[in-house]
Formats: C-alpha cells, sequence, structure tokens
C-alpha cells in the first residue's frame, strides 16, 4: 500500500491524537502531550504517515533548552512517535523517523535527543553515549542524541524540556 509522510495539517488533529491513543496500547498521556505542545508553540515539526487517507503514523519533535557555556541554545526532543498497533513492524516508523531528521537537518537543527530503546533508536545513529553529554530528567541508558551535522562543533549542556513532557509518566 503507498504511503506517504507529510508535516500534519489542522484537519489531522484528531486523527493525530486517536492515533497516539491507539499506538500507546490505549493511554491518552502522549496524545496528549502532542496537543499541549502544540498549544504552547513548542512542537518545531510533526510528520504523519498517510496510506489512502488515513492517518497510521505520527512523529512529534519539540524544542528543548541546551544550557552551553555560551548560554542557552536550542535543541530537539523526539517524542512521541508511534504507528497503528495493525501496521507496526512494516517500516512506517523508520519511514518517519528518517523523513523528520532529513527535515530537521535541511531546517539547521544540530542535537536531537530521544528516550527509548537503545536497539531500535541506534540505527538511526542515536547514542547513549552522547546523551551523557546532555543531563536532564531522563538521563540514564534510555537516554540518547543524535548529532545531525557530523562536522560542526555542537552544543552541549543541561537539558530543559517543555513543560508539556510532565503530562507524561
Ligand atoms: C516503536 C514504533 C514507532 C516503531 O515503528 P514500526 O513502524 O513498528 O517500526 P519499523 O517497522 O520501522 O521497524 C521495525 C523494527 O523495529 C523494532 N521495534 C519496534 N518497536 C520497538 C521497540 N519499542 N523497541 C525496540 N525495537 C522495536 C522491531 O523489532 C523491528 O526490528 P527489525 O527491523 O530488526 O525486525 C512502533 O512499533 C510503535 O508505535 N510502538 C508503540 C509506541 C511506542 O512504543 N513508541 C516509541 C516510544 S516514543
Amino acid at each position: 500500500m503507498s504511503l506517504s509522510v507529510r508535516r500534519e495539517v489542522a484537519a489531522d488533529v484528531v486523527a493525530i491524537h486517536e492515533l497516539n491513543v491507539a499506538a500507546f496500547d490505549g493511554r491518552d498521556e502522549e496524545a496528549d502531550l502532542v496537543d499541549a505542545l502544540r498549544d504552547s508553540g513548542d512542537l518545531v515539526l510533526s510528520l504523519v504517515a498517510v496510506e489512502q487517507t488515513e492517518v497510521v503514523g505520527h512523529i512529534g519533535f519539540s524544542r528543548v533548552a541546551i544550557e552551553t557555556s555560551r548560554g542557552p541554545e536550542g535543541g530537539i526532543a523526539l517524542a512521541p512517535v508511534g504507528v497503528q498497533p495493525q501496521r507496526q513492524g512494516v517500516g512506517i516508523g523508520r519511514r518517519l523517523i528518517e523523513s523528520g531528521l532529513a527535515e530537521l537537518r535541511r531546517l539547521g537543527e544540530s542535537v536531537v535527543l530521544v528516550v527509548g530503546n537503545p536497539q531500535y533508536y541506534s540505527r538511526f545513529g542515536f547514542s547513549t553515549e552522547l546523551g551523557e553529554d546532555y543531563p536532564c530528567a531522563y538521563s540514564g541508558g534510555s537516554f540518547m542524541a543524535l548529532h545531525l551535522d557530523e562536522v560542526a562543533p555542537v552544543a552541549t549542556g543541561a537539558v530543559r524540556y517543555p513543560d508539556a513532557f510532565g503530562l507524561v509518566s
């Protein structure tokens, strides 16, 4: 089935909420997180995966603050990513993550942070070792970072997530 990935539009908002509830086993924390990030203006990039006219996947990227030695600088948090349960395991998550990272690179972003399974996210270049340079509320074995520009020096420092992340346990 043909799959397209594009930025969200206003008409997708309800479908994105429902998709996230379904992807996360019926709980609404991640769906509410996306709505709150959108409302607060912190959702930098929100992509949907669409088959025919149906939203089958979603990924959100939001702004975080990195306290660098030069002062605060912007980074990006990847969260959440979700795929409709019946469509998991066929590459939709990969398409969303790769499309999102490519777009962030195009936008000139340099650092992306994620909390998740290192076995999955390492295939996109995320590293727990790099994550150690970004102490924050999520520090630990599931916290990873990715530098989008492998040449330019990248800001490191303590990270502050948007308040909306308090919605997720
Ligand atoms: C995680 C998720 C987004 C991946 O999307 P997907 O379309 O199912 O994944 P893909 O088809 O691109 O990739 C499949 C691979 O990812 C692995 N994988 C999927 N979910 C995983 C997870 N939570 N942890 C580790 N590996 C995972 C599969 O084992 C498979 O591995 P393989 O390529 O070696 O066979 C999707 O499974 C999902 O929505 N899960 C529920 C919500 C969730 O946990 N989101 C992530 C936390 S923010």
